[in-house]
């Protein structure tokens, strides 16, 4: 019998493959789990816990809070929480003392998690931003408007060594200066912290996207974009990024970052096929912000959305995300 006019002779229909939940299951090529993603957690001195404005249902927490959200998100099956300090003005200075304290409150956190969860992975910042009075990662130099590299890194390394100190078990430099990945390795084995792990901020771009962050850590200076163009890459560049990847490498870093990580999807895949490491990247604040603005809207599925944004960051090749969402992916953990 001859075939209705209407069906076409096609031997490949790929729609079989899509054709119910368990064929679609079967075939699926990344899988999004707990064990991909890091929790961000903002602290502060003291205080109950405070909601940041520009990043709806992502807070601030006093120590002891900090400590019992970042367990429960262990509980729920999160490996690896990174930290975030919101340091008061008055605390702050040009040169960023306050992030040299070994009884600050990073330190402080630190300590306490480890103390209560030591399979809890913590990792923890290195720049200078939430300790200086500019908001800048580095020193600043009034004189010449210039970020200074070689003195910013001997305090880079010293605040790791403090932090490896505490407890951290990763170190995450995310300032941009030339050379602080072998500098802060060097520095961390001198003093005998071999087991502390550097996760480099490798490829970090100029970025937009990071607005409300600092909001969250209070440095935010004025309405205007805190210009960090002198160290933080051009989104123009990819070849550039690579190299800075390659260099990060080459210093000893343990696991390489690109960030932000929607927005730069091909730098994710081209790091990935360059480096043996594995591969972090950061969905910042702003690509968090934005999701849930737009939920709140109603213009977007916040769950069906967030979950795409992340699978995205996987597929390019991403093996850890780090994500304000984590807490979300458990159940929401308080
Ligand atoms: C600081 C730092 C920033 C972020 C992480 N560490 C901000 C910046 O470089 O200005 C951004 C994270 C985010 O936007 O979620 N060195």
């Amino acid at each position: 019998m001859a075939k209705p006019s209407h069906k076409l002779a096609l031997r490949r229909r790929p729609r079989r493959l899509r054709a119910s939940e368990g064929i679609r299951r079967l075939i699926e090529e990344h899988l999004l789990t707990a064990n991909d993603l890091i929790a961000p957690v903002f602290c502060k001195e003291d205080g109950l816990r405070q909601e940041i404005e520009s990043m709806p249902g992502v807070f601030r927490h006093k120590p002891e809070d900090a400590c019992r959200f970042a367990l429960e998100l262990h509980e729920r099956g999160v490996r690896a929480v990174a930290l975030f300090p919101c340091i008061p003005e008055g605390k702050k200075d040009a040169q960023g003392t306050a992030a040299l304290d070994p009884n600050g409150l990073i330190p402080q956190v630190i300590r306490e998690i480890k103390g209560r969860a030591p399979g809890l992975l913590v990792i923890a910042d290195v720049a200078l931003d939430p300790y200086t009075s500019h908001g800048h990662d580095g020193l600043w130099n009034p004189e010449n408007g210039e970020i200074e590299n070689d003195a910013t890194v001997r305090l880079l390394c010293e605040m790791a060594r403090i932090l490896g100190e505490a407890g951290v078990d990763l170190v995450a430099p995310s300032d941009m200066m030339d050379g602080r990945i072998g500098a802060i390795r060097a520095s961390l084995d001198d003093a005998s912290l071999e087991r502390v792990g550097v996760l480099a901020y490798a490829v970090k771009f100029a970025s937009a996207f990071y607005g409300p962050f600092r909001d969250a850590i209070g440095s935010r200076r004025g309405k205007g974009y805190l210009d960090k163009r002198t160290y933080q890459l051009s989104p123009t560049n990819l070849r550039e990024g690579l190299l800075e990847a390659q260099l990060d490498e080459e210093e000893g870093a343990d696991i390489l970052m690109v960030k932000p990580a929607g927005p730069y999807l091909d730098v994710i895949s081209q790091v990935r096929a360059r480096t043996l490491l594995p591969l972090a990247a950061y969905q910042v604040s702003g690509e968090y912000a934005q999701i849930v603005a737009a939920a709140r809207n109603g213009w977007l599925d916040l769950e069906a959305a967030y979950r795409e944004s992340l699978i995205a960051i996987k597929r390019a090749g991403a093996d850890m995300i780090i994500t304000y969402f984590a807490s979300r992916f458990v159940g929401n953990a308080e």
